[in-house]
């Protein structure tokens, strides 16, 4: 398949234009490097030997959208470019919803009116909200979040269900827990500009000298060890989940719209994780505890065997592996990608 992947220059984009193509499909890019930098696809090109066709402008430009997909000959569009800290996304949240709606309504039209078939869409554990009893389950309602960024998504989802039972694009949404890790390889990976938001990117710039050490935000969770439990998943395979649900997609025409989990199954804490990345590294990673994060809450985890069963994919690797990928990435390019 010819496969748009917007935001392809972004973490998981990434990792998932590496898989389509070892998966003998051929991923074009879209990208406005908002957060991302030009020379990702040069590291893609060298993993994959081939170019990388690339497109460098704004979804939200409908005339440059449209023309693209008028002409792009395209299978199916893998959707994951957008704006995505939860901490931000309150203090600008007209920026939140004009990127991440307003992106995937030009998107969605584009797509209808150029026939293109079949749509992936990044969501997030984010819309079950902080009542939804824990494994979460697809099937759960009411859908809520606490934040803007994941009300965004709630939209989007929403958004995009309608029009795909109104005859547009068939789309899966990609309900994804905490992705972490990076290419075996070492030459792609998460690279956050400034300060980063995230757990594990914040230890792996600890473990190489880049910050002094890590704040952990709580410790008087009610969890085993008092910090909250994530169901942390490599991006290796959250990139396989896209593309099985990507054939799955295309392999049954009768499925409209559907959401499938992309988690592990289990929690891990925040001190599991700073003991698994010490000893992945050989690093002492310094910290110490610090109020609670606002919003944060104790402890989820995906049930995820409805993907198990349906598109026949599960998260395979280890939090050791996750671990010890991340550290590979980091220590190779402590200051993240050249440019
Ligand atoms: P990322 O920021 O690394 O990648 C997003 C890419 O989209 C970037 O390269 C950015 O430049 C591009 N982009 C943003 N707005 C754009 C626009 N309007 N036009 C063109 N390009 C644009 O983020 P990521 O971690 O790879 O996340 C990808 C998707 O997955 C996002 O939609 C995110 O909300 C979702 N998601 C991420 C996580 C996570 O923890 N990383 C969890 C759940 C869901
Ligand atoms: N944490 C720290 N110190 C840090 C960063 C994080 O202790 O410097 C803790 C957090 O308090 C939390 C855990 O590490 O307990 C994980 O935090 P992350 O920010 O890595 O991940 P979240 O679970 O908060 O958020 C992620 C994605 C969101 C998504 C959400 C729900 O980043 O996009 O999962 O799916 F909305």
């Amino acid at each position: 398949m010819r496969v748009l992947v917007t935001g392809g220059a972004g973490y998981i984009g990434s990792h998932t234009v590496v898989r389509l193509v070892e998966d003998g499909h051929e991923p074009v890019v879209l990208d406005s490097f908002v957060n991302s930098r030009p020379s990702v696809i040069a590291r893609l090109e060298e993993l994959t030997g081939r170019t990388i066709e690339t497109h460098s402008f704004d979804l939200r430009d409908v005339d440059k959208t449209n023309a693209l997909l008028d002409d792009g000959r395209f299978d199916a569009v893998i959707h994951f470019a957008g704006l995505k800290a939860v901490g931000e996304s309150s203090q600008i949240p007209l920026e939140y919803y004009d990127n991440n709606v307003g992106s995937t309504l030009v998107l969605a039209r584009a797509m209808d009116r150029a026939g293109v078939p079949v749509l992936v869409f990044s969501s997030s554990a984010t819309v079950y909200g902080e009542l939804a009893p824990v494994p979460y389950v697809e099937t759960h309602e009411p859908l809520a979040s606490n934040n803007p960024y994941g009300r965004t998504k709630l939209v989007q989802e929403m958004l995009l269900s309608d029009v795909a039972t109104a005859g547009g694009p068939r789309v899966a949404l990609l309900r994804y827990f905490n992705p972490v890790g990076a290419h075996p390889s070492g030459r792609i990976g998460e690279d956050p500009h400034g300060v980063p938001n995230n757990l594990m990117p914040f230890i792996a710039q600890v473990a190489v000298g880049r910050r002094e050490q890590l704040q952990v935000f709580g410790n008087d969770y009610p969890t085993p060890d008092g910090t909250p439990q994530r169901d942390y998943l490599h991006v290796v395979d959250l990139a396989e989940g896209h593309v099985a649900a990507l054939e799955y997609l295309s392999d049954h025409p009768d499925v409209v719209e559907r959401a499938w989990n992309l988690g592990g199954g289990h929690g891990t804490s925040v001190l599991e994780m700073i003991a698994a990345f010490e000893s992945a590294s050989g690093r002492p990673i310094p910290h110490e505890v610090a109020p609670r994060r606002t919003g944060d809450l104790a402890a989820f985890w995906a049930d995820a065997s409805r993907a198990e069963t349906e598109l026949g994919w599960r998260a395979e690797r280890s939090i050791e592996q996750m671990c010890a990928d991340t550290w590979r990435w980091q220590s190779g390019n402590p200051q993240g990608y050249p440019g």
